[in-house]
């Protein structure tokens, strides 16, 4: 008997592109509990001033203003994106700050046109991309021996808090596209960084994992 192909568990591409065209224009609003751990996750990368960072699934942008901080006018940011309305949010945030330090590319982490290679990353909030190993293969490939990788999200919460899975489970179904790795969503990046640390916050519900690029 002929099997029906199964279809893959991983990030589906159609799904996250339908769920961010509908949530970009209140993507910011919805985003304002979250923005402390934005806070906690660009002060644990802290880019040097100067430094080229590469912003991967950068949404609306929101992450922009505290990394101009750190890396000043010297320094740029890549924001890659794959949904074109948050893009748009993304460029008129930068307009309106009048930064010309920002490029913005309007493309899947996995086929980004990358050039050179950069001194930092930030994927914050980026399930998605934290469950696709071309994506990670691509982005790692950019970034110079000894870069930071700093990666937050959601995480299922640990079996002594299971309850809180109630506020996981709406919110991860709203942003990621599968559920798949919500048990330990660092996982991909662990076998391809060296010094990986990972916080758990909110009762083990987020988590900021950071580590460098192998020398
Ligand atoms: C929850 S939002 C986070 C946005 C932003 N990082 C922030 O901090 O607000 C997840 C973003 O990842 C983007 N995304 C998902 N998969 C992607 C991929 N493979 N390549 C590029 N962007 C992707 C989505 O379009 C969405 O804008």
């Amino acid at each position: 008997m002929a099997r029906t192909p199964q279809a893959k568990p991983g990030p589906r591409r159609d799904h996250a592109l339908a769920q961010y065209r509908r949530r970009a224009a209140v993507y910011d609003l919805e985003l304002r509990l979250f923005e402390p751990l934005r806070r906690q996750a660009v002060d644990w990368l802290a880019p040097a001033r100067g430094a080229t960072v590469l912003d991967v699934g950068c949404g609306t942008g929101l992450s922009f203003p505290l990394l101009q901080d750190f890396i000043g006018a010297t320094g740029r940011i890549v924001g890659i994106e794959q949904s074109a309305p948050m893009l748009e949010r993304a460029r008129q945030r930068v307009q309106e700050h009048g930064w010309r330090n920002v490029q913005l590319l309007n493309s899947a982490a996995e086929d980004a046109p990358l050039q050179g290679r950069a001194d930092a990353a930030l994927l914050h909030l980026t399930h998605d991309v934290m469950q696709n190993d071309d994506a990670l293969a691509r982005v790692l490939a950019h970034l110079r021996p000894g870069a930071v990788v700093l990666a937050t999200g959601l995480k299922w919460a640990p079996w002594w808090a299971a309850p809180l899975n109630l506020l996981v489970l709406p919110a991860a179904l709203r942003s990621v596209s599968s559920l798949q790795g919500l048990d330990c969503p660092w996982q991909r990046l662990a076998g391809r960084l060296v010094h990986l640390d990972v916080r758990q916050e909110a009762g083990g519900t987020l988590y900021l994992a950071r580590g460098q690029v192998p020398h």
